[in-house]
């Protein structure tokens, strides 16, 4: 596949250290934030989050994220592995909408309707590097991508940026921002991280324990979207419930909702939206690493990799059913489509900012 072959050759350029040459910003590359022995791996295709390196309490280092080994890789890939998903992540039935009296069709890739932005979402385009320091107190990288009037059906040219971060020992920040330049649209952008604490290939993650600040979800239906008008219900007394840390195998199997058996759910995050707030906290007993998520949208999807099966993933690993978990801050489900869920539209020249911190530890 001729597109495919492009991106190996661009590969060739991997950047190192933090000189950035004006025609790199544009190309393919692998750029890693290091800071003492903590390690995070970013490509601009999808600004995806490829690697995150760190050691355990004896000393024995992991790479904690699922992924590939290549971009050439990740051109391919159907699993989302760590991308950001956008223009507005998630599903959108029938991928339709009316905004301000004019019905927009988005393109369809799941089912009959649109997830994650479409075919050729935000995760399945070259970003540009805008600033890349690589090592010091504070690695960052900036990402910026304008996203044109029209793309997959969406309305207006949306400038996006989104900021990875080394934000202290373990720490990593997300800042993704949206300007809409001329046009209302929709925004709803999301990370799409797979962690599996005890490193990517150290099996299934059923064995964590999962904490979530939500007591409550969105119930979905069969093609996972809200029912109509969109529910939102108490976690009590539902194998959704993690209020208190539980591991995440104890009731995986009692979720058989959606099309794949495991929890694919929409928690609304307890506390007031757009404030910085605790929404999940993640433990493996066996390596003693943690993870801490903070974030500032209103809900978090918990998704536990119900779909991997036999998918080749980085070092020859080979990812199953459960390999890994991916907790997705964002806003109400096909929001667009339920005026009772809080709004996505952006009007023009509004700004939309998206904002999280995972805390890992050891
Ligand atoms: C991507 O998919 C195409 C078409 O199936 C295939 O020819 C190519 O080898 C794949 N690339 C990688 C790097 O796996
Ligand atoms: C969006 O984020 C980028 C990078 O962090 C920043 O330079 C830019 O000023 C932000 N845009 C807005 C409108 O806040
Ligand atoms: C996994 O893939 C195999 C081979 O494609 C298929 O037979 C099997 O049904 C799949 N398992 C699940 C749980 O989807």
């Amino acid at each position: 596949m001729a597109r495919g072959e492009l991106f190996l050759l661009a590969l060739l350029c991997v950047v190192a250290g933090s000189a950035l040459a004006a025609d790199a910003r544009k190309t393919v590359g692998v750029y890693e934030l290091k800071k003492g022995d903590f390690s995070v791996k970013v490509t601009n295709w999808g600004a995806t989050i490829m690697s995150v390196i760190l050691p355990d309490s004896r000393g024995n280092f992991a790479d904690v994220v699922l992924g590939l080994d290549t971009v050439a890789e990740y051109v391919n890939d159907t699993s989302f592995f760590g991308p950001v998903a956008g223009r507005v992540a998630q599903r959108i039935a029938r991928g339709r909408f009316v905004l301000d009296g004019k019905v927009y069709h988005l393109n369809i890739n799941d089912g009959r309707n649109t997830l994650q932005g479409g075919g050729r979402g935000f995760h399945k385009v070259i970003w540009t590097v805008k600033e890349f320091v690589g090592a010091g107190d504070y690695p960052y990288i900036t990402l910026y991508y304008r996203s044109f009037d029209g793309e997959q059906g969406f309305p207006g040219n949306l400038d996006v940026h989104v900021t990875y971060r080394v934000a202290g020992p373990y720490a990593l920040g997300v800042h993704m921002n949206a300007t809409a330049l001329d046009k209302a649209t929709p925004v709803n952008l999301l990370q799409h991280t797979y962690w599996n604490l005890g490193g990517h290939g150290a099996g299934d993650v059923l064995g964590h324990t999962l904490c979530l600040s939500a007591s409550r979800y969105t119930p979905l239906d069969g093609e996972m979207l809200p029912s109509s008008p969109g529910r939102v219900a108490p976690v009590a007394g539902t194998p959704f419930d993690f209020r208190a840390p539980a591991p995440i195998g104890a009731r995986v199997r009692q979720v058989t909702g959606g099309r794949a058996v495991g929890y694919d759910a929409n928690y609304v995050v307890d506390g007031e939206p757009d404030r910085m707030r605790p929404v999940a906290a993640v433990r493996d007993g066996a390596s003693g690493r943690a993870l801490e998520l903070w974030g500032n949208q209103p809900c978090v999807q918990l998704y536990t990799a119900n779909w991997l099966n036999r998918t080749r993933g980085k070092a020859g690993e080979v990812y199953d059913r459960y390999a890994g978990l991916c907790l997705e801050t964002q806003g109400y489900p096909d929001a667009v489509n339920h005026p009772e869920f809080p709004s996505q539209t952006l009007r023009r020249g509004q700004v939309y900012r998206h904002d999280m911190v995972f805390k890992l530890s050891s």
